[in-house]
């Protein structure tokens, strides 16, 4: 099986030491959760891996480049082609129709969405459960349907890594288990997810779990 990311004795320090020596493989078709509470780590150990700050100390890898000094420019370039991010707080643009928010990626990028990216991004729409909101914004949304158009959005560019920071934080039980599973069966045998969360219920979707615990990974 083919390896989509790797860290070994990866370390981060901001004020105190956040990650002391993180080892980890994601292989390809692989769905891995990662626990822990509120200020271990989870989030930084997210942002190394999309590059948006670099490792103190350590390897990391991602589909066969390394992210060690890695300049902006290919660090940008990345999470273009290869990582995509769903942040906690969704970061939807208020002035966008959900359509537009879904498309914008590719917007993005300085291309024209094509034929088949609008019919991708319908089937998601319709996958998420929101076909028939397409023309409302962000603000007409419950939270949980917010997420579920920053699900949509994330998944249109079909990113060979996925990272998820608590997608589901902000939504009740039930919502949350839903929008886990959609990232989850989302996975395909080329690309991975890395879900974060601190509620072991939600990580129960995917086929790994691991905890991170005084700044190093281990099985949970
Ligand atoms: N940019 C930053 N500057 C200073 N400290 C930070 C920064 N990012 C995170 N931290 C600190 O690192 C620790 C881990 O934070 P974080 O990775 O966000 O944890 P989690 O996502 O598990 O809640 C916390 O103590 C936090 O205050
Ligand atoms: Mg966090």
């Amino acid at each position: 099986m083919n390896i989509i990311a790797e860290l070994r004795d990866v370390e981060k320090s901001y004020d105190a030491p956040v990650l002391r020596g993180v080892n980890l493989m994601i292989s390809e078709g692989e769905s891995l959760a990662i626990v822990g509470p509120s200020g271990c780590g989870k989030s930084t150990l997210l942002n190394l891996l999309a590059a948006l700050e670099p490792a103190d100390a350590g390897e990391i890898s991602v589909a066969g480049k390394s992210l060690i000094g890695l300049s902006p420019r290919d660090g940008a370039r990345l999470r273009r082609e290869t990582v995509t991010t769903i942040f906690q707080d969704h970061h939807l643009l208020p002035q966008c129709t959900v359509w537009e928010n879904v498309l914008l990626p590719l917007l993005a990028g300085g291309a024209k969405p094509t034929a088949d990216d609008c019919t991708r991004a319908g089937e998601l729409l319709v996958r998420v459960g929101l076909a028939g909101k397409r023309e409302s914004l962000p603000a007409e949304l419950s939270v949980g349907q917010r997420q579920r158009v920053a699900v949509a959005r994330a998944l249109l560019p079909q990113p060979k890594l996925l990272l998820a920071d608590e997608p589901t934080g902000a939504c009740d039980e039930v919502t949350a288990a839903a929008i886990a599973a959609l990232l989850a069966e989302a996975v395909t045998p080329e690309s991975a997810l890395v879900l974060v969360t601190h509620n072991p219920a939600i990580a129960a979707v995917c086929s790994r779990q691991m905890r991170l615990h005084d700044g190093q990974l281990e099985e949970a």
